[in-house]
This record gives structure tokens, C-alpha cells and sequence, in this order.
């Protein structure tokens, strides 16, 4: 008989894998609920939660329901929630006047948000696109065939002035209009806000994976196509050291915090982002990261629970310090 083969070996990483206190005493990334931020999508009127069929899981809730839903997610220790309007088709016009309206749901939703739950973070983006009948995120040229970029602007910035007005803590530009960051800082601060702070969806990529949420929000019904081409605005998936350069100027505008966009697609580019900039940085793992694994998990090829987990480690341990998922309620409640 011969001897059973024997390495000589030194290093051995295995050995701190060997018992389960091993493993937690070198796991060296952990999730938290303090660490997600739920985006929530409101409706007008008093109608039950209304599912959306390319995000299960996900419910489009009138403003009592969203009052309730927040109560719940800060129950869990969820610390924010990032509120995105889906308005009736009657108040969509080409130049998305509704967002300036000091009525409109958003702001409404806000409004009773924090009357309810005043110490949760609560976020909107700053961008025309629930309000527009094409579905981009600014005013169009013209020609019709491009946003226009200061104009666009300008409404952005009045937008974001009635945002904190209705008491937001962050404004969240997703629009990725150049100067916005910059313009918005000095409308807040000219305003008497200088207290609201800006989370910059500063790299945000003209992205597949937004589908779904064109469907929540109606950005698709009213584009006539889900994937609406944003490439003039939104970046060239291929592109990493624009990235960096966007993230730099936003900072450098006044952002309080930058964002990568999506997220796991992405990780490469949070990590760099990481390494470059002291800020906070939030990542977005959005409609169509979450809607994959939820597909999967309903044909029984991926496990929901562990894939949802490892899906948002992944995106912490890339560098991320927020991240904002429709999996926020689910892993505050898994956490416990
Ligand atoms: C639009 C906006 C989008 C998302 C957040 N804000 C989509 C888009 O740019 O068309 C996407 C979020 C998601 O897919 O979950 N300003």
C-alpha cells in the first residue's frame, strides 16, 4: 500500500474556514438593515397595493399604504426611502409641468412621510421623466430629437427647491444633465436650504436593466417603448474613467454623496470610485438586477434568500456604503 499523498504545506487558508466561530471571526464585509434604502413607487387614490408584473414582490401603494410601509421599514431599521411618483397619464405633458407643481403626488407623499415618520431619511429624485408623455428625463430640443441640457436645468433645480420645501433630506438628480449638481446646490442654498443635501446619482449608465422600473413608473407606456435610448444623457456602459470623471465633478459641485448606477453589473466601477473620492457612496441595485434573481428564484434555479444576500455583499464589499434595493424590507427582516 502506498502512503496517502501529503502536501508540505505552510499556508493552509483553509484552517480559518474549519468551524463556523473561525469563519465569523475573519468575515470581513456584513450587512446591516441600516445599510439599504428602499425605493418605493405611490399612486394617487385609495386603491389597494397594485402589483407590478416585471417586479414581484414590488406593489405600486397609494400614499396611506406608503405612510404605512415606512412606518414598517423604519420599524426593521431601515434608515431611508427613495419615493418615485407613477402619475395618471392626464398629467403628462411634453414639458413634465407637473413636477412643478407644489401639489403633485411626490410632494404630497412626502409631506405625509414625514409628518408620520419624521426621523426616516426621505429621498426624491430630481428628474422629469414620471412627468414627460416621452418618457426622457428633460425637456426636448426643438427638433424633438435630444434633451436639452440647461433648460432641462433650470426646471431641475425649481424641482428640487419644492422637494425640500415639502422636507426631503436628500434630493437625488438622476437625470445626468452636465451642471445640474452644481445649479441645484445654489437653488437650495439660495432658498434657504442649505441644510437639504444632494445624493448625485453621479454615474448612472444607459442601461438594459432599467426596464422594469419603466413599468412602475410608466416612463415606458408613455415612451411607447421601455427601452428608451438615453444615451446622450446617461453613460456608455464600456466607460470607466468617465465614470470618474463624473463622480469628480459632482463632487466637486457640492454632491453629499455620489452614486453608481446600476450596481452589480458595475462593481468594478464602485471600487474605483471608492478609491478616488472620500464621500459617501451609495450604489443602485435596480429593477432588472432585482427582477433576474426574483425570475430565477420562481423557476427554482436560484435560491431567493442566499442570492439576494450574496447579490448585495457583493456591491458592500465593492465599496458601496448605501445601497438602495427593492430587497431593503426583505433583508431587514432576514437580518434579525
Ligand atoms: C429615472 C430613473 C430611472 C431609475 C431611477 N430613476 C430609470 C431611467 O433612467 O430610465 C431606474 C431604477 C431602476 O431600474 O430600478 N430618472
Amino acid at each position: 500500500m502506498a502512503e496517502p499523498f501529503k502536501l508540505n504545506l505552510l499556508q493552509r487558508p483553509r484552517r480559518l474556514r474549519r468551524t463556523p466561530a473561525l469563519r465569523a471571526l475573519v468575515e470581513e464585509t456584513v450587512l446591516r438593515p441600516a445599510d439599504f434604502i428602499a425605493p418605493l413607487f405611490v399612486v394617487d387614490g385609495k386603491a389597494p397595493p397594485d402589483a407590478i408584473a416585471s417586479m414581484p414582490g414590488v406593489f405600486r401603494l397609494n400614499v396611506a399604504d406608503l405612510v404605512k410601509e415606512c412606518r414598517a421599514l423604519w420599524k426593521l431599521g431601515v434608515k431611508g426611502v427613495a419615493l418615485f411618483p407613477k402619475l395618471d397619464a392626464k398629467f403628462k405633458d411634453e414639458e413634465g409641468t407637473q413636477a412643478l407643481n407644489e401639489e403633485t403626488l411626490v410632494l404630497r407623499a412626502v409631506r405625509a412621510v414625514k409628518k408620520a415618520v419624521p426621523e426616516l431619511v426621505v429621498i426624491t429624485d430630481v428628474a422629469l421623466d414620471p412627468y414627460t408623455t416621452h418618457g426622457h428625463d428633460g425637456v426636448l430640443n426643438a427638433a424633438g430629437d435630444d434633451v436639452e441640457n440647461d433648460r432641462t436645468v433650470g426646471i431641475l433645480m425649481q424641482m428640487a427647491v419644492l422637494q425640500a420645501r415639502a422636507g426631503v433630506d436628500l434630493v437625488a438628480p438622476s437625470d445626468m444633465m452636465d451642471g445640474r449638481v452644481g445649479a441645484i446646490r445654489n437653488g437650495l442654498d439660495a432658498s434657504g436650504f442649505s441644510g437639504t443635501g444632494i445624493l448625485a446619482y453621479s454615474v448612472k449608465f444607459n442601461s438594459a436593466y432599467y426596464g422594469p422600473f419603466r413599468d412602475a413608473v410608466g416612463s415606458a407606456q408613455a415612451a411607447g417603448t421601455r427601452l428608451l435610448s438615453k444615451a446622450t444623457y446617461q453613460m456608455n456602459p464600456a466607460n470607466r474613467r468617465e465614470a470618474l470623471l463624473e463622480a469628480t465633478l459632482d463632487a466637486a459641485e457640492g454632491a453629499d454623496m455620489v452614486m453608481v448606477k446600476p450596481a452589480g453589473p458595475y462593481l468594478d466601477i464602485i471600487r474605483e470610485v471608492r478609491s478616488q473620492t472620500h464621500k459617501p457612496i451609495a450604489a443602485y441595485q435596480v429593477s432588472g438586477e432585482y427582477s433576474q434573481i426574483q425570475a430565477a428564484a420562481k423557476l427554482g434555479w436560484l435560491d431567493l434568500a442566499r442570492t439576494r444576500h450574496e447579490s448585495l455583499l457583493a456591491i458592500k464589499r465593492a465599496g458601496a456604503n448605501i445601497i438602495l434595493t427593492y430587497f431593503a424590507k426583505d433583508m431587514a427582516q432576514a437580518l434579525r
